[in-house]
């Protein structure tokens, strides 16, 4: 996907402005920026999801090649479910259904690619075991989703996300509730996501955000203030330093 010039605005008020990216496929790229800073409403973006505000408008382009084709997501010729199938998002907060935790994955595998129930039960079980959640939830498969901690809530949306094999998975704070070896764990498992999906992936801490990216953009006040690749990012102090400079 390419961003390009790409603003968004609230009731007349710019959450983003003159935005560039580029999101490469089998990489990772990590958003940073400060609270406020415009990291979520950039991956709403690349889904279209700020649509769904009253009052957001959007300009510029985004660029993302539909069979073959490069065409702007907001042209009328790319289907916006279509997009959204494509453009997977785990959100800031887990968005889980008031249903089971089998029915969390198997109804969108059923109502969005149209499985019959024993392929989409297969296909749940895969799902759970790449986010590493199969072995907390097997035997309670049909235990409402709300029973779960906040951090098997949140591999379960990544789970889910999976699931419906998009290109590109947005993910917006992943690890926000997960304690310091299940994000170590969630470092690994998206370094090993990125040999299937372009990954964005939005994230507070700046160290587990250097060990994994291979880009590094840094947002700030709604613009794009700074870029590292992988090979600066190794470079931890003076990364830090430059940090200060574009936080
Ligand atoms: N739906 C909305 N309606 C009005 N203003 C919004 C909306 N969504 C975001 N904003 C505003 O846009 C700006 C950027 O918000 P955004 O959620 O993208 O920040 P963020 O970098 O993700 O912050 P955080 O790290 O706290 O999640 C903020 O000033 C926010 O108040
Ligand atoms: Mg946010």
């Amino acid at each position: 996907m390419a961003v390009r010039g790409l603003g968004v605005s609230f009731a007349g008020r710019a959450a983003l402005s003159g935005v560039d990216l580029d999101v490469a496929g089998n990489a990772l790229t990590v958003i940073v920026g400060r609270s406020g800073s415009g990291k979520t409403t950039l991956l709403r973006a690349l889904n279209r999801l700020n649509e769904c505000f009253d009052g957001c408008r959007t300009t510029g382009r985004v660029l993302y090649s539909l069979d073959g084709h490069p065409l702007d997501i907001h042209d009328r010729a790319f289907p916006v479910t279509e997009l959204r199938r494509r453009v997977g998002m785990v959100f800031q907060t887990p968005n889980l259904l008031p249903l089971s935790i089998a029915a969390n994955l198997t109804m969108p595998l059923r109502h969005v690619l149209g499985m019959g129930k024993a392929e989409a039960r297969e296909a749940t079980r895969e799902a759970l075991v790449a986010a590493r959640l199969w072995d907390e939830v097997k035997d309670r498969l049909e235990a409402p989703a709300k029973t779960l901690s906040g951090g098997q809530a949140q591999r379960l949306c990544l789970a889910r996300a999976m699931a419906l094999e998009p290109d590109v998975l947005l993910l917006d704070e992943p690890a926000a509730s997960l304690d310091f070896m299940a994000v170590r764990a969630i470092e690994e498992l998206l370094s090993g996501l990125r040999e299937r999906y372009a990954l964005v992936v939005v994230s507070h801490g700046l160290g587990s955000a250097a060990r994994m990216a291979d880009h590094m953009v840094v947002m700030r006040r709604g613009q794009v203030s700074a870029r590292f690749a992988a090979a600066e990012l190794a470079r931890g102090e003076s990364l830090a330093q430059c940090m200060e400079d574009v936080f």
